[in-house]
């Protein structure tokens, strides 16, 4: 692969390492009779520890997918404040004194938005000082880039700096594959697998299936990127991504910007999604020349020209094949409370009518890891600038969050930033802010009993996230569409056939928004100060900043290992319906406590539906006396009474949150059952030591109740097999008057994970592998 050119020191650590894939690919190919792979195959095979250990002639490719275990070197990992402070406390405790492949750490969670950056950004730096000192300390002794507070959103900086056609990445936070928009593989993972990758252990994944998404046409008008997504969501669910990689081909890829894409992998992760991909586009060419990246676009160049990766090869089978056409697809409206309800924009005004969804919205909010984009904010600014043209103010509140300080800067030399912000507009702090509920929000009283409707251009929408008030009806749908929609304010506006009554008793009816892919004069570097060093070297001088006294940050114990019993448990909580990880480890208010798992764990479940009495936070002792659910889970701890939870379908789907795996452990949880889970969750409880089971027979749940003794059998046998890739487990259970029954569940854990198991958990396990 002589012809992937050299690249110099300065994209070393940013260049998906060409030769070395391809080397690998070869082997893949060989071990695979030479079956034509998809695009995210051959990203992912070519990424394998050992291809021979994975892969075999005599298993053919789809056999392995939706089966075969693999153990996959990434060649990056990046992470955000909030995750990063449990990852690194985890990776500390691994006894390392540098990381083994370029990490990258992202303040981005933590800053409130209310004001606007230069009011909001001071006092989050003073109210998370502790947290971004500790971050800052662990990046300079472990050799980690640190992007510190107002740099921007994790995704936004990794899809300007690092993401690259071909990189596999793992990053600790669930909308990471947005880099899938510049062609990689990029994985939302707990802290537990990033520090896998940062120690150099093979990162094991089950292979996915992979879902084909064909693209054709060229999207019009109104039409963006974002209901490319916003439609799927609606077809598929939130479950019917779960354990593919999604893929994109067909002639409307190349109708798309680098940006679009990213919007689009971005949120495969509401459909469930391990990641979602793009082939290598010109599109993509484009992007990495006005971000710099010249050298990788020729090395990508050669990789795909003179080499056949970073496309599928002819004849790639995909599991499933949708179909989108671009030219014929419409705005979508998705929400209330969950992504998938998805409502084309001419339907919306009758459909909030009879659901009886506010007819009045409240707030626009654009902007986020999914829609900050250059392109994003140029079509904006354009229906801002056609109101302006006619005297039309906004109704309602309006935010808009840059994704990055290269964003922010190069919307202010071209004036932008200005528009909005004379129209009315709150321009907030480059970060996460009211899309990860750090929205300080003050148009209604705190605590408001009143149903409220925000549109927004996020990509979450579960209860409670935003602006931490369950009764919020967060509407997610294009940039476009929330501007529009915020010079009306009302449910049954459409903007692509309605007028609005002016002033002067004239009608306004916007014309489709304009925009340019990429700025005319080319992006604009920002404050320096928001910059961090690259590829620093690590410092083993430099002490972690930790206070024993800090009621933010806990250096960790280990989990204690597996006694080599059957679990016996009692079980402490029904759950009912949805349980997302935001049900689970709420978000918002608690996003303080991330690094200290004692304080965060007092959210457990708090979210969370009791299915015997409808109460929410509510669970029940054995005698009857009602607590708090994480009240009753710290009261069985103390007792040493281990409890299981029971719950539904996709248990655990939304984000990558460990802290929904680290504190159900940390509380003396040693089982979960579910109907079934989303799959970050599922391998998250896996890696902190517990148990996570799926009913062979669903109707089970039914007869199981809280109170019930459940008691595995075959367990030790189980384990002694190594798990034998998956299988089924007995459980026992025993009703309080002494009768017992037999129930199958199903279970899935690897070789690697019943060690993870036995260790409790992946760390204790990386620890004594490193150690011996
Ligand atoms: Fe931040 Fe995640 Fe939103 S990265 S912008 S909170 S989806």
């Amino acid at each position: 692969f002589t012809k992937i050119p050299k690249v110099s020191s300065d994209f070393q650590s940013r260049m998906p390492p060409y030769t070395k894939l391809l080397t690998k690919l070869e082997k893949v190919r060989e071990l695979t009779n030479n079956t034509p792979l998809t695009l995210a195959e051959k990203i992912l095979y070519s990424h394998l520890t050992n291809p021979e250990e994975s892969l075999s002639a005599s298993t053919p490719i789809a056999d392995i997918r939706g089966n075969q275990y693999l153990k996959l070197s990434p060649d990056r990992v990046a992470m955000q404040d909030a995750s990063a402070q449990m990852a690194m406390l985890q990776f500390m405790t691994t006894g390392l004194n540098k990381t083994f492949v370029p990490t990258s750490i992202h303040c981005d969670h933590l800053i409130v938005g209310r004001d606007g950056e230069g009011k909001d950004l001071p006092s989050s730096l003073t109210n998370n000082k502790e947290v971004f000192d500790f971050l800052e300390s662990c990046a300079a002794k472990y050799g980690i880039t640190f992007w510190g507070p107002g740099s921007g959103i994790i995704h936004q900086i990794v899809l300007e700096n690092y993401s690259a056609p071909g990189l596999m990445m793992l990053g600790t936070d669930s909308h990471t594959p947005n880099a899938g928009g510049l062609g990689a593989i990029a994985i939302g993972v707990g802290g537990a697998d990033a520090v896998d990758a940062m120690t150099a252990t093979p990162w094991e994944l089950k292979a996915p299936k992979i879902l084909g998404v064909k693209l054709t046409g060229k999207l019009n008008g109104w039409s963006a990127p974002k209901d490319v997504i916003t439609k799927i969501a609606g077809d598929l669910t939130v479950r019917g991504g779960t354990n593919h990689i999604i893929e994109y081909f067909g002639d409307g890829v190349k109708t798309l910007s680098c940006t679009g894409m990213a919007t689009i992998t971005n949120m495969g992760a509401e459909v469930g999604a391990t990641t979602s991909t793009f082939p290598y586009q010109e599109a993509h060419k484009r992007y990495l020349y006005a971000t710099g990246r010249k050298e990788i676009a020729d090395a990508a160049d050669m990789a795909l020209n003179e080499y056949g990766f970073l496309k599928a090869d002819e004849g790639a089978q995909y599991d499933k094949v949708m179909e989108i056409n671009l030219s014929t697809l419409e705005p979508h409206v998705n929400g209330p409370y969950t992504p998938d309800l998805s409502t084309p924009i001419t339907k919306y005004g009758e459909k909030s009518k009879t659901e009886n969804w506010p007819q009045k919205i409240s707030v626009g909010l654009i902007g986020s890891c999914t829609n900050s984009s250059y392109q994003d904010m140029s079509r904006v600014i354009d229906l801002v600038n056609q109101a302006a043209a006619v005297g039309l103010k906004p109704k309602i509140p309006f935010f808009v969050t840059p994704g990055s300080e290269q964003i922010r800067a190069t919307l202010e030399r071209d004036g932008i930033v200005k528009t909005f912000e004379d129209n009315g507009a709150i321009v907030l702090a480059n970060a996460c802010g009211p899309c990860i509920g750090q929205w300080d929000r003050t148009d209604i009283p705190k605590g408001s009993k009143e149903v409220t409707s925000i549109f927004t251009s996020f990509n979450r929408n579960f209860r409670a996230r935003n602006d931490g008030n369950r009764n919020t009806m967060n509407f997610l749908t294009s940039p476009e569409i929330v501007t529009a929609m915020i010079y009306s304010g009302n449910a049954q506006f459409n903007p692509l056939t309605d007028s609005i009554k002016l002033d002067n008793g004239k009608d306004f009816k916007f014309q489709p928004p304009k925009g340019d892919e990429l700025p005319q004069r080319g992006f604009e570097h920002g404050r320096n100060k928001f910059y961090p060093d690259t590829d620093p070297s690590p410092n083993p001088k430099v002490q972690v900043k930790v206070s024993p006294i800090s009621d933010r940050l806990q250096l960790l114990e280990p989990f204690k290992p597996w006694n080599g019993k059957e679990l016996k448990t009692n079980v402490l909580l029904k759950v009912e319906g949805k349980c997302t990880t935001d049900h689970i480890s709420a978000a918002g208010v608690w996003l303080k406590y991330k690094g200290h798992l004692e304080n965060i764990s007092y959210n457990t479940l708090i979210g969370a539906q009791n299915k015997e009495t409808g109460e929410v936070n509510k669970a029940y002792d054995l005698d009857g006396t009602a607590y708090d659910i994480p009240g009753l889970m710290i009261k069985w701890k103390k007792e040493h009474r281990p409890w299981t939870v029971l719950a539904e379908h996709n248990y655990g789907e939304g984000s990558a949150r460990e802290h929904a795996a680290l504190s159900p452990r940390f509380l003396g949880g040693e089982i979960i059952i579910t109907k079934s889970f989303a799959r970050i969750h599922e391998t998250n409880l896996k890696k902190q030591g517990m148990l996570p089971l799926t009913f062979a027979n669903e109707a089970d749940y039914d007869k199981i109740h809280s109170g019930d003794v459940l008691e595995t059998v075959g367990l030790v046998d189980m384990v002694a097999k190594d798990g034998n890739n998956g299988g089924f487990l007995d459980v026992k259970v025993t009703k309080p008057n002494g009768e017992s029954f037999i129930i199958k569940t199903k279970h899935t854990m690897s070789k690697d994970q019943i060690n993870f198991f036995k260790a409790g958990s992946a760390i204790n396990y990386i620890g004594e592998q490193k150690r011996n």
